[in-house]
């Protein structure tokens, strides 16, 4: 069986730290690993106009941020087709027939979609594209016949979904599609990154991220005004790395060359740890050491980024090809489908028996 990779992201805004630790960096480790016979990255605008139907600038505007965040990170256009999920009608279309296969209440079930319906306000008055979204999102998968789908960990329950979906598919119109794995990456700390204000989450809407586009100064000023250890007053005082964000953005991002390079007085992060669990370490020094870090890590894929930038056209041209392969696969697996459902009818001789 063929090892194909499909994933993507809603362009809503330029792609975060939280985006790149928590799934690019691992899309481009699989791209590069040599393991994989198709690799398809997916530009969601549909399924972002899904809660921002009134907002239909903003995804297009944001189009060519998440093309440019992902050339910068290193998705290479000779190795994965980078696409635009509407620009692949076929996939409106797998989402039709899948509907009929899901409950409401399953959907209803769905713990993304339980919290984002909290975060938009929409109790009341759910959009059913919005609804729907997991049920599409499936469709993405299936159409590229996904044997691996990496993403945050947010998208589990999404994940799950899909293959209730392939189970339910297969099972009554015989086997027909495939079964994806969601692939997380093995740092815990890359899982979910905490905001620079210590929430949960990264996230635009509150305002607590570090863009991949950020410039250094934007980087320095965030970083050390970053939440730490509420509890650590003085430098002498013993300090907690768990659950802290300063520490925890060490965790997903150091690497002990690092220490030899901006701290030299500690040989790895067990050894910065311990210093500030004992006391007299201050904070300070240790997001002096992370700036470091980060300025480390970000430099390259801002230089990636505004190399890209000033060659539009190659990435438009980009997308188009990547968009071509995307839906002459699509086409394939959705032909294969409705085989399997005998709603192709005009290839289909028995009609007339
Ligand atoms: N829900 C994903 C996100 O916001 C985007 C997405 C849409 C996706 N379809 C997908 C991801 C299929 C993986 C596979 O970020």
């Amino acid at each position: 069986m063929s090892k194909i990779i499909l994933t993507g992201d809603r362009p809503t805004g330029r792609l975060h730290v939280g985006h790149y630790v928590g799934s690019l960096k691992e899309r481009v480790k699989l791209q590069n690993s040599g393991k994989f016979d198709e690799i398809y990255i997916m530009i969601a605008d549909a399924q972002a106009l899904t809660d921002n139907a009134e907002h239909p600038e903003k995804v297009r505007q944001n189009i060519m941020n998440v093309a440019l965040d992902y050339l910068a990170c290193g998705i290479d256009p000779e190795k994965a087709n980078i696409f635009i999920q509407s620009m692949v009608p076929e996939l409106t279309e797998f989402t039709f027939y899948y509907m009929n296969l899901v409950t409401v209440s399953r959907v209803q079930r769905n713990p993304t979609v339980k919290a984002e319906i909290q975060q938009r306000n929409f109790e009341a008055s759910i959009p059913v594209g919005f609804f729907c979204y997991p049920i599409s999102q499936a469709a993405d998968i299936t159409a590229f016949r996904a044997t691996a789908v990496p993403v945050g960990e947010d998208q589990l329950p999404m994940l799950e979904q899909c293959k209730e979906i392939v189970h339910k598919f297969n099972s009554v119109y015989g086997e027909t599609l495939t079964e994806p794995e969601i692939i997380l990456p093995s740092n815990k700390a890359c899982l979910r990154l905490p905001g620079i204000d210590g929430k949960a989450k990264m996230s635009k809407s509150l305002g607590n991220c570090i863009y991949l586009s950020d410039e250094p100064e934007d980087i320095k000023k965030k970083v050390m005004s970053m939440f730490t250890d509420p509890n650590h007053l003085r430098v002498e005082d013993p300090g907690q790395v768990e659950g802290n964000p300063v520490f925890i953005y060490l965790d997903a991002f150091c690497k002990d060359e690092y220490f030899a390079e901006f701290l030299p007085d500690y040989a790895n992060l067990d050894e910065l740890k311990a210093h500030y669990q004992r006391g007299g370490l201050g904070d300070v020094k240790v997001k002096k050491f992370l700036n470091n870090v980060m300025q480390a890590e970000l430099e390259p894929i801002r230089a990636r980024r505004k190399d890209w930038e000033s060659r539009k056209t190659d990435v438009y041209d980009i997308l188009k090809a990547g968009t071509e392969v995307a839906r002459a696969k699509a086409a394939q697996t959705l032909h294969d489908v409705k085989d399997a459902m005998h709603i192709n009818y005009f290839d289909d001789a028995d009609l007339l028996k």
